[in-house]
């Protein structure tokens, strides 16, 4: 096994153990065994950007799936004896990122609204009347990310004013073994419907590798998500149960935050998972693993590097309702004629920034200092005065103090 497989295993075992401050479901440390054997993800990279063959890119993309799934697996365990899997007992954003002495609220759960919709070219038309209720994120860190951040003081704008002006043009690398998992959530009450797109690729006429934003309002198909049945049903939109998700359950509204943000909760409300990004410090540029619901009649994602592929068998309940796409490369893999970006979250990437974009050639302009550009526009990038942040937007948002 390779020293980062060790390592990861090892941190994602102790998951559990650590931290501070906020309400986090109680746990003895998590266990954590990689359904796969390990891999060596710089050489599937080279077989996936530069193959030999055909057949040889197209393995190297099935093992590179496999090991995402198994990434999934890891961080949705949840033992008997815990009341949640295991990401949702690491420190999230606020907690990760206070400054010295401030602590963020108590809280189950601290949402907040994406960036990636309010920044997003299109954010108006997010915003308007016809657009899908709101959806919401959460960020956590596994320990090994949670500690490079604080020992490092990667929190603190002074400690990153201080590199940039001895021009250093990143901060220290995360260590292997860190893993960032950033959720996606919207809003069931208990009594009425909330809707959600079912993404599949009738909902864009284009390359599906080159297509522009998506909005979720203007996908061909929705389901109506309930808790309690309602009377009159809409025939437009199929019902789906709430268990269908991997869900929480809202006893008291006033556990709950949202940073920045107004989340009108009542008790009996259910926060719904439609969307999870995973990123592992496995290879220097990470690896970037995304999963979305995917409905429950999806049959047509089953092609061999697609939604549905790879997904093991062993994902049982709600957890087989998820999709996923994976990669280690702003050159996803390559088709006739060039390399295939495309590489996104339907709900998130798909809505806000089109179908041809891809995890990494957006995160690699993570950089905090320099002009107050962020993220999403990145044909403005440019490295001049500012400082790297390793990949991590959340990092270097809140180092620009956005
Ligand atoms: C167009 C830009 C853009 C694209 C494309 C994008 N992201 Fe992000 N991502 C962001 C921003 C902005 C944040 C910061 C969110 C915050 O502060 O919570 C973020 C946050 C994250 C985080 C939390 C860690 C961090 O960087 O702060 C992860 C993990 C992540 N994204 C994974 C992905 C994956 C996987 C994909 C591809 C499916 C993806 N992202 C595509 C802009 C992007």
């Amino acid at each position: 096994m390779k020293p980062t497989a060790v390592l990861l295993l090892l941190i994602l075992a102790a998951g559990g153990a650590l931290l501070l401050g906020a309400r986090r479901p109680k746990c003895p440390p998590a266990d954590f065994a990689p359904a796969t054997p390990a891999v060596d993800l710089i050489a599937l990279r080279q077989s996936i950007r530069l193959p030999t063959s055909a057949d040889a890119q197209k393995g190297a993309i099935a093992t590179l799936r496999r090991h995402a799934w198994s990434l999934f697996q890891a961080v949705i365990a949840q033992p008997s004896t815990c009341e949640a899997p295991v990401w949702r007992r690491w420190p999230d954003k606020a907690e990760t990122l206070a400054a010295d002495r401030a602590r963020p609220p108590q809280a189950v759960l601290r949402l907040a609204i994406p960036p990636e919709m309010t920044l997003a070219p299109n954010a108006a038309a997010l915003k308007d009347a016809t657009a899908t209720p709101s959806t919401f994120e959460a960020v956590n860190f596994n320990p090994i990310a949670y500690r490079h951040v604080r020992e490092r003081r990667l929190y603190d704008p002074a400690v990153a004013q201080r590199l940039v002006a001895a021009g250093v043009r990143d901060i220290p690398e995360f260590p292997a073994g860190s893993v960032v998992v950033k959720t996606f959530w919207r809003v069931v009450p208990a009594q009425g419907i909330t809707p959600l797109g079912l993404w599949d690729w009738s909902n864009v006429h284009c390359d599906p590798h080159d297509c522009p934003a998506a909005p979720e309002s203007g996908w061909a198909r929705h389901v109506c998500v309930y808790q309690s049945s309602p009377p009159q049903p809409d025939p437009a939109c199929p019902l789906v149960d709430a268990g269908q998700f991997y869900s929480i359950l809202v006893a008291d509204p006033s556990e709950y935050r949202c940073m920045g943000c107004e989340l009108k909760l009542s008790p009996g409300d259910r926060l719904i998972l439609i969307g999870m990004h995973i990123a592992t410090k496995e290879t220097p540029d990470w690896l970037w693993g995304t999963f979305w619901w995917r409905g429950l009649d999806r049959t047509d994602g089953d092609a061999w590097n697609n939604d549905n592929a790879q997904r093991p068998a062993t994902l049982s309940g709600f957890w087989k309702n998820y999709s996923m796409d994976t990669t280690l490369s702003l050159f996803n893999r390559s088709r006739a004629g060039g390399p295939n970006a495309a590489m996104f979250n339907p709900y998130i990437e798909g809505a806000t920034a089109g179908t041809g974009v891809n995890c990494v050639s957006c995160h690699d302009q993570a950089t905090a200092g320099g002009s107050a550009f962020i993220g999403l526009d990145i044909s403005a990038a440019s490295l001049e005065g500012k400082l790297r942040t390793d990949f991590l937007w959340s990092l270097a948002s809140h180092l620009r103090g956005k």
